[in-house]
């Protein structure tokens, strides 16, 4: 563990030799200490309880000693915070009740406060920064990406309804994901103001979009929040391809997070030193063995060798049929 890298790595003052590594999704259901206690509590009881979202923050730190942490939680808890019910069913996946489907029930949305709901959030953040000098990530989805949750009523195969509404009335579409945009933006706020040091936007659906239709509702929403932001270093997630990440890039943040189908290298060329680059091993490959991990991790640190805006993580969030020692393998290939 080396509590200054991830946020060197950052600005592009990383000059060690070795990038810093955390894994997105990272205290999860691949850790047996992480299903020891579903056992006892629900994935929503872990997250509204801010001192097991510390704990269960701590838990990848002191297991794999990973550069970073990310804060226990969902981005789908805003949800809660417009009112609307949150579930999460085994098998399922999240459900979200009633669902957001026209002008009336954004009209709904408006007006709502983020506290006292998301404070068991801040609450652990602060908590967090009490135990551990570990730099702390914050997070919150993509306005894109939490507006297709909502439309859609939680997991989805396609994005039907979000696609008949922004052919059906592209301007209440806008309000809505504009809506989100200062909600998130002042979510945000609250969690730089709680201690986070970095913030991650996962936009996991932009990819579904067709370029131009991201660049107007996906980019642009993120543009809404970024500019309403405090001074904190930002990482945009997508997965991607190439096309996505320049019009991202475009918003200038601090950093970019991505897909593993896509070369990071070729990205580098094209978009220049200015930013950092996050990612990009496919989650699959965790699911192998040591000797293949570590193969592959040694291949992806090769191709980024010396770049002092690299960091280390895997291409999408990491699977829950992960072996550990898997975990242990790839983090050891990059600190040493
Ligand atoms: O990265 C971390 O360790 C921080 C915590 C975190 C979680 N979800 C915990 C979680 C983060 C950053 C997320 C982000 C998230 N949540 C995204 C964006 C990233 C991505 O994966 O594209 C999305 C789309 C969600 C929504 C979500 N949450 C889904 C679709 C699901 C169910 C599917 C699944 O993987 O089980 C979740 C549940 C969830 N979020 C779990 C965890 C640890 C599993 C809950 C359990 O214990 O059963």
């Amino acid at each position: 563990m080396n509590n200054t890298l991830f946020l060197q790595a950052l600005r592009g003052e990383n000059r060690s030799g070795r990038p810093p590594v955390w894994l997105m999704r990272q205290a999860g259901r691949y850790m047996p200490a992480y299903r020891a206690l579903r056992e006892k509590h629900s994935f929503l009881e872990l997250c509204h309880d801010p001192s097991l979202i510390t704990k269960v923050t701590l838990l990848p730190i002191q297991e794999f000693g990973f550069d970073a942490a990310i804060i226990f939680s969902d981005i789908l808890l805003i949800a809660e915070a417009f009112g609307l019910s949150l579930r999460f069913e085994e098998g399922v996946g999240p459900i979200i009740d009633p669902p957001v489907r026209s002008h009336a029930d954004v009209a709904k949305l408006k007006g709502r406060s983020l506290l006292p709901t998301l404070s068991c959030v801040l609450e652990g953040i602060r908590l967090f920064k009490k135990e551990s000098s570990v730099p702390l990530i914050g997070f919150a989805g993509a306005p894109f990406t939490i507006a297709s949750y909502l439309i859609e009523g939680g997991s989805f195969s396609g994005l039907k309804y979000t696609t008949e509404w922004v052919e059906r009335d592209p301007a209440s579409f806008q309000a809505l994901v504009d809506l989100i945009a200062d909600y998130t933006a002042a979510y945000i706020n609250l969690q730089i103001e709680a201690g986070i040091d970095a913030v991650q936007l996962f936009d996991s659906w932009a990819h579904l979009l067709q370029p131009d239709i991201f660049s107007r509702f996906g980019a642009g929403s993120i543009k809404r929040v970024l500019t309403q932001l405090k001074t904190c270093p930002v990482i945009l997630f997508c997965r991607g391809p190439e096309p996505y990440y320049e019009i991202l890039s475009g918003l200038q943040p601090a950093g970019l997070s991505i897909g593993w189908d896509t070369s990071m290298v070729a990205l580098r060329k094209s978009l220049g030193q200015g930013i950092a680059l996050q990612g990009n091993l496919d989650p699959n490959i965790l699911l192998t063995n040591t000797s293949t991990v570590k193969r592959e991790t040694l291949k992806l640190l090769k191709s980024m060798q010396g770049d002092p805006r690299f960091i280390c993580n895997l291409g999408h969030g990491i699977l829950p049929a992960t072996p550990v020692e898997n975990v242990h393998a790839f983090v050891e290939c990059v600190h040493s």
